[in-house]
């Protein structure tokens, strides 16, 4: 690894988690003695490679300030904003006085505690040396159809479909610029390396780990929780 590079890691964490009907966001609830943020944050420092770990919390959450991981001094925090997207390039603001142009950029959602430090080293392995960067990703196995008022008009070809997963990993300076273009434009951008095909980019995929699941729906929670044990016994 390049010892003049830096590697930010950014984890937005400022969402409500509606599709989750709990009685509050997602990532505040229990998952294996933990709630779901601390697991996913302290995998990320666990794999000491960050220079500093920004994470965007909402304005209105009285749950942060709570955790003991709110006072991990190599944890800085920054306001959410009203999408995924905006919450993002807030935590980048906040790094904006340190860090560089050419530095790496890993965001990861808080809503995807089973990540594993090999994939994180999977990824910056694969695309530290690339022009672009780009994401963890898992090919669909499942057939695709094409679906209109509930019949189907088409079978999609899967091979060229994958699913984004997260970290997705870019450099400071394009991130940063494609998210404010995506923001003065007013196009949607749902994950990183949508904003930076907009510009025209090409971001690579890795394939990651299918354990590296987002929490959305209740379901989700226990699946969460099957996987970090069998991880313990690899
Ligand atoms: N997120 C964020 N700021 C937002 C919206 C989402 O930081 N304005 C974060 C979430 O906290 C989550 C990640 O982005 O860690 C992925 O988003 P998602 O899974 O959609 O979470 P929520 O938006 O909270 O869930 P839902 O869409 O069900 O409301
Ligand atoms: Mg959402």
């Amino acid at each position: 690894m390049n010892d003049s590079v830096k590697f930010w890691a950014v984890v937005p964490a400022a969402g409500v988690g509606q599709r989750m009907q709990a009685d509050r966001p997602k990532q505040y609830l229990d998952l294996a003695g933990k709630t779901v943020i601390e697991q996913t944050l302290e995998r990320l420092l666990q794999a000491g490679l960050f220079a500093g770990l920004m994470v965007a919390i909402s304005g209105e959450d009285p749950y942060w300030p709570m955790l003991p991981i709110a006072r991990d001094s190599r944890i800085l925090t920054a306001p959410g904003g009203t999408e995924r997207a905006d919450s993002v390039l807030s935590a980048l603001n906040r790094i904006a006085p340190t860090a560089v142009e050419s530095d790496w950029v890993l965001v990861h959602d808080a809503a995807r505690p089973c990540l594993t430090i090999s994939d994180v080293h999977l990824l910056i392995d694969r695309l530290q040396d690339d022009s672009v960067g780009g994401i963890l990703a898992l090919p669909v196995h499942d057939t695709l159809k094409g679906v209109e008022e509930g019949r189907i008009t088409a079978t999609i070809d899967r091979s060229r479909i994958w699913r984004a997963l997260t970290p997705q990993m870019f450099r400071y300076g394009a991130l940063k610029h494609a998210l404010e273009q995506a923001a003065r434009t007013g196009e949607t951008v749902t994950d990183e390396a949508s904003a930076l095909e907009l510009q025209g980019k090409k971001p690579a995929i890795v394939e990651g780990r299918p354990d590296n699941i987002k929490i959305t729906r209740p379901e989700d929670l226990a699946l969460a929780q099957f996987y970090l044990e069998q991880q313990t016994h690899e």
